[in-house]
């Protein structure tokens, strides 16, 4: 609505409307480093393809003359009330896009009241990204750590955070082959971007700790140095969250960024970690990178609460199956009722209107508000929210 009022005096939208301008335009406000991270997908880019080509390949068939003159695209998801079926898909190391990264999504998603999933490889503590929504409703999404105590600490603080759900992203249990990112010869992690929800934990700060005195135990080199670096850090972190990403872009706290690499997945993850959940936490637990119908079925077996089918954007395997795809089985195999998200390659209103239409409760929005971020911070954030949403149109 806003879009159009503006239009018809003439104002340009600070953002571009069309989703192809706006990723040219993200392009040129970023850095070649953050372009390659946040457009890049894995091998020949041929997933991210695909989840396009699947929402070119539906086309809808509009009926007229339906009665509402108000619309409402209002619904209940895990026992909330939604505006309107899209949430914020959880986006790690945004401090590569905009200097507010998260704070600036945060602030953006309040003031249109959308659901917000917290990355657990934010450039923000998830304390100060909340004390930003101001009551705006978020969710936490999780990477299982190879350490339990720090798989407890995350989910203790999500909760304690006031979420209202715990995602456990799947598909990333080892980082994608990113051809973009690997050129560059570094990725964001190796200068302590996106790491802050380790380096806030006091889980973590402990396995820092034991990791150095088993290295001076050891008689390695170095040793003091890195102590002290990482005191440092971890003083800082704590009390000056906004500062210590700057501090971290220094090469000194190797020992945090060394051990968060080793530590914030665990390639082993199974269906035994996983059916441990529920009893780890009183939240509403969502999958999410679920693709095959029978990792769909298991998953509610062992008691999700929803499901998100989602490809990672085309983030972690080429040549995968389009998301949307995937979605027409997983609804086919779990039928009507279990909660069902989509994520990858959704763009446009349209595509929220088909990922709805083939089984979809809500989808989530990766790249492109991220590209709004780019280019106009937390105002093009809305902008392109407003774009891309349905309740807009
Ligand atoms: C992601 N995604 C992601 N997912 C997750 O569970 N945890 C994370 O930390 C991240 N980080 C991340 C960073 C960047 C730069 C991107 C682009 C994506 C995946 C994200 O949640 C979502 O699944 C996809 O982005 C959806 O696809 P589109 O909308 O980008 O096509």
């Amino acid at each position: 609505g806003h879009v159009y009022r503006q239009g018809a005096l003439g104002r340009r939208p600070a953002v571009p409307t069309d989703d192809a301008a706006l990723e040219r335009a993200a392009r040129r406000a970023m850095s070649a480093r953050a372009w390659a991270y946040v457009a890049g997908g894995a091998g020949q880019g041929r997933t991210m393809a695909r989840n396009r080509q699947a929402f070119d390949a539906w086309g809808v068939l509009p009926r007229m003359a339906h009665g509402h003159a108000v619309r409402d695209l209002s619904l209940d998801l895990l026992g909330h009330r939604l505006a309107a079926p899209v949430l914020l898909a959880p986006v790690g190391a945004a401090g590569l896009v905009h200097r507010d990264a998260d704070l600036a999504v945060a602030r953006a998603a309040a003031a249109t009241g959308t659901t917000y999933v917290l990355s657990n490889q934010a450039s923000s503590p998830m304390e100060d990204v909340v004390a930003e929504l101001g009551g705006s409703p978020h969710w936490f999404q999780l990477y299982w750590s190879k350490d339990e105590g720090l798989v407890d600490s995350l989910i203790g603080r999500a909760e304690a955070t006031g979420a209202q759900a715990l995602v456990v992203t799947l598909d990333t249990t080892v980082l994608g082959w990113r051809p973009q990112d690997l050129d560059l010869g570094s990725l964001p992690f190796s200068r302590g971007i996106g790491i802050a929800q380790y380096t806030s934990d006091d889980r973590f700060a402990e396995i820092v700790r034991d990791r150095v005195a088993a290295a001076a135990r050891d008689g390695r080199e170095a040793v003091e140095v890195t102590l002290g670096a990482v005191r440092t850090l971890l003083d800082i972190a704590r009390n000056h969250p906004g500062a210590f990403r700057d501090n971290l872009r220094t090469p000194e706290p190797r020992a945090s960024v060394e051990t968060f690499l080793d530590v914030y997945s665990n390639p082993g993850l199974s269906w035994d970690h996983l059916a441990t959940l529920r009893s780890r936490t009183s939240l509403p637990v969502v999958l999410k990178g679920i693709l095959h119908p029978d990792d769909a079925r298991r998953a509610l077996d062992l008691g999700a609460d929803a499901l998100v089918v989602s490809n990672h954007g085309g983030r972690q395997v080429d040549n995968a199956v389009a998301s949307l795809d995937a979605l027409v089985r997983v609804r086919d195999a779990v039928g009507p009722e279990p909660t069902l998200l989509l994520d990858s390659g959704v763009r446009t209103g349209a595509d929220v209107f088909v990922a709805r239409a083939l089984g979809a409760d809500a989808v989530l929005l990766g790249r492109s508000p991220i590209y709004g971020l780019a280019v106009a911070g937390q105002r093009g954030w809305r902008r392109c929210w407003a774009t891309s949403s349905p309740s807009s149109t």
